[in-house]
């Protein structure tokens, strides 16, 4: 593909998709459109790109199918090993001590952009872990991603033995089951999981959270995009709920909503 067309096609990703595609991404984005067009037998590049966006104006498959392929899946259990010492020492005791009593509608945790479920399961387990002993209200943890791919893996459940390397031992022995696969998440833990098919930037979101975990997805996004995204999430967490992003997203929640909290190295924001 020439450099200008690629770079126009750069133009129509970062304006229909909202991802930042900078020099630095053209490498990246070359290789998918390899890729793409393999998988369409595209008989020319100028032919798939007119079919690209005629299919991005109507949200059509091959669109979907190109979106979700520029999509970063990296992962890991326990990314952030400082998340979850806060979570564990800081959020889930205030939160257990301010929950009303005679609320019913549970604990609600959000994992966006969850990719193949190791941080929405990660959660359940710290969740599992040290959720002060209360009025046992449920809890209910989504995992949401654009990707149907990841979302399918994620359901599965199924990770190789490499992939646990960060999970604590306990955790390790209680919630991971040996199948001759690979390592199974433990139905306790699968049970506070639910996963959707959810687009950050447009979907409705699924009522109010007490916590949203929002990592690695909003570094991605042009400046405008991850100021939308922040808003939505805003107007999703609770008020007296907390957000956790990664170390990198490249915007911090808006001081006026939120107050960051520290605790050891790491911190969370917590919505007033
Ligand atoms: C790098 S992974 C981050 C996974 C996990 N949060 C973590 O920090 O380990 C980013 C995920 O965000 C998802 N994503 C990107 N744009 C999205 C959008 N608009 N709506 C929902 N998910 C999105 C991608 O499909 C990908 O699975």
């Amino acid at each position: 593909m020439t450099p200008a067309r690629l770079e126009q096609l750069a133009r129509v990703v970062t304006g229909r998709s909202g991802l930042a595609i900078t020099e630095a991404r053209l490498p990246f984005l070359r290789a998918r459109v390899r890729a793409a067009m393999v998988r369409a037998g595209a008989a020319s590049e100028e032919r798939w790109m007119e079919e690209l966006e005629a299919s991005a104006s109507v949200g059509g498959r091959l669109w979907t199918e190109f979106e979700e392929a520029l999509q970063v899946h990296e992962t890991r259990f326990f990314r952030y090993a400082g998340h979850h010492r806060l979570l564990a020492e800081v959020v889930l005791p205030e939160l257990a001590a301010s929950l009303e009593p005679e609320r019913t509608s549970g604990l609600r945790i959000l994992s966006a952009g969850c990719a193949t479920g190791e941080e929405p399961y990660s959660i359940a387990m710290t969740v599992l872990e040290h959720l002060p002993p209360g009025p046992g209200w449920p809890v209910e943890i989504l995992g949401l991603d654009i990707a149907d791919g990841a979302l399918a893996a994620a359901r599965r459940g199924l990770y190789r033995p490499s992939a646990v390397a960060d999970v604590p031992r306990a955790c390790l022995q209680r919630y991971f089951v040996s199948e001759p696969e690979g390592l199974r998440v433990a139905r306790p833990v699968r049970d506070l999981v639910r996963f959707f098919r959810h687009d950050l930037r447009r979907d409705v979101y699924l009522g109010k959270f007490d916590i949203a975990f929002c990592c690695n997805v909003l570094l991605y996004f042009t400046p405008d995009v991850k100021q939308q995204v922040m808003d939505r999430l805003t107007a999703a967490i609770r008020r007296g709920g907390y957000l956790f992003l990664g170390h990198a997203e490249g915007i911090t929640p808006p001081a006026p909503a939120f107050d960051a909290r520290h605790h050891g190295a790491g911190v969370v924001y917590r919505r007033l």
